[in-house]
């Protein structure tokens, strides 16, 4: 097993759910940062993400709990608790308990997915989660794009910095995605929590092809650890959101999701199909490198060849903002043996 050494505990959005897959009274169990939770829709379609334990004698509330209007009811005693985590009612007492409540978690619902604010420290959120249509500014929505395409992989042994490096990592592109060229980044910012990249890529052609010839690329805007977008352009029109989530200590949870343009075409379901055909291909050129991170075992200090040094020293500079000890990996554990000793 390749646990890493850097914190599954980072702060940020992370994705916990898809929208569609919570309706209107659906309470929805699962366990992210190694926290028991529920996600849960009141009648008026607001949506709810809470530590599963009831305060009261600690049941389980994804396992029989019930949404009553604008509650959450739990299955053993019937004690209703609010989308503060306040207890609003003890049914066989004439008042609730005021004093106790059920961690929150700040939740919004952006591009179909459910994406949860995680902070150790639980301050309040200080930068937005990426839009894939409103974050690149040029008009865009969901409208001017085939419905999403999915990809979803349990609890796979990677850390989601493995999936941002991605993003700076020229070389990986040829080998794992048979790119005819080697892509160059023209835009590489990591200043605030949310950071750009963009780079010229190409996947067709030889290896005769030239850089200078190359007319298309990606932009991408990752918002801290957990989301990342991107849009392309001068190839088929594509979005994408990756979404990587931490289980517990050693696993995390992928979402990949791609959107195709709309094309004008007068064979509607021809269009449909052979947008599912190209988003397809995007999410296998995902798969080839989630084969690659789960069993990758993190390098740090990494043997980098000089091209490498500006982007990977910039990007895991910048990843170390969102860990609890404001440092990652073997940094973390030298400063803690220097405070020892
Ligand atoms: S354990 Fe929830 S009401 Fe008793
Ligand atoms: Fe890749």
């Amino acid at each position: 097993m390749a646990k890493p050494p850097l914190s599954m505990k980072p702060t940020g959005w992370f994705q916990v759910a898809w929208s569609d897959e919570i309706g209107i009274g659906d309470v929805h169990e699962m366990k992210y940062f190694d926290q028991e939770m529920v996600a849960w829709r009141a009648e008026s379609g607001r949506l709810t993400v809470m530590n599963a334990y009831c305060e009261h004698l600690g049941a389980h509330l994804g396992y029989g709990g019930k949404v009553v209007g604008e509650v959450l009811q739990c299955p053993f005693h019937g004690w209703q608790w609010n989308h503060l985590g306040r207890n609003v009612c003890i049914p066989y007492q004439d008042r609730p308990n005021r004093g106790r409540r059920i961690s929150t978690y700040p939740v919004v619902e952006r591009n179909d997915s459910v994406y949860v604010w995680h902070d150790a420290e639980r301050r309040e959120p200080f930068f937005d989660a990426p839009d894939v249509f409103a974050g690149f500014d040029d008009g865009s929505s969901a409208a001017d794009y085939h419905p999403q395409q999915r990809l979803y992989r349990q609890r796979l042994e990677l850390h989601p910095q493995y999936v941002l490096e991605n993003g700076v990592d020229f070389a990986h592109f040829k080998y794992v995605h048979d790119t005819p060229i080697v892509p160059v980044f023209t835009r590489h910012e990591f200043n605030g929590p949310v950071s750009f990249v963009d780079f010229t890529i190409t996947f067709e052609g030889d290896d005769g092809k030239k850089i200078e010839d190359v007319n298309s690329g990606v932009r991408a805007i990752n918002g801290g650890l957990g989301v990342a977008v991107t849009k392309s352009w001068g190839m088929v029109d594509n979005r994408t959101i990756s979404a990587i989530t931490p289980v517990d200590e050693s696993t995390s949870d992928v979402r990949f999701m791609v959107y195709i343009g709309r094309t004008p075409s007068k064979d509607r379901g021809r269009a449909e199909l052979k947008a599912r055909e190209f988003a397809r291909e995007v999410i296998r050129q995902f798969e080839q490198d989630i084969h690659i991170w789960a069993h990758q075992r993190y390098s740090d200090p990494p043997a980098l060849a000089t091209a490498e040094y500006a982007g990977f020293t910039a990007i895991r500079k910048w990843a170390k903002q969102f860990y609890p000890d404001g440092i990652g990996g073997s940094a973390a554990e030298a400063y803690a043996a220097a405070q020892k000793g």
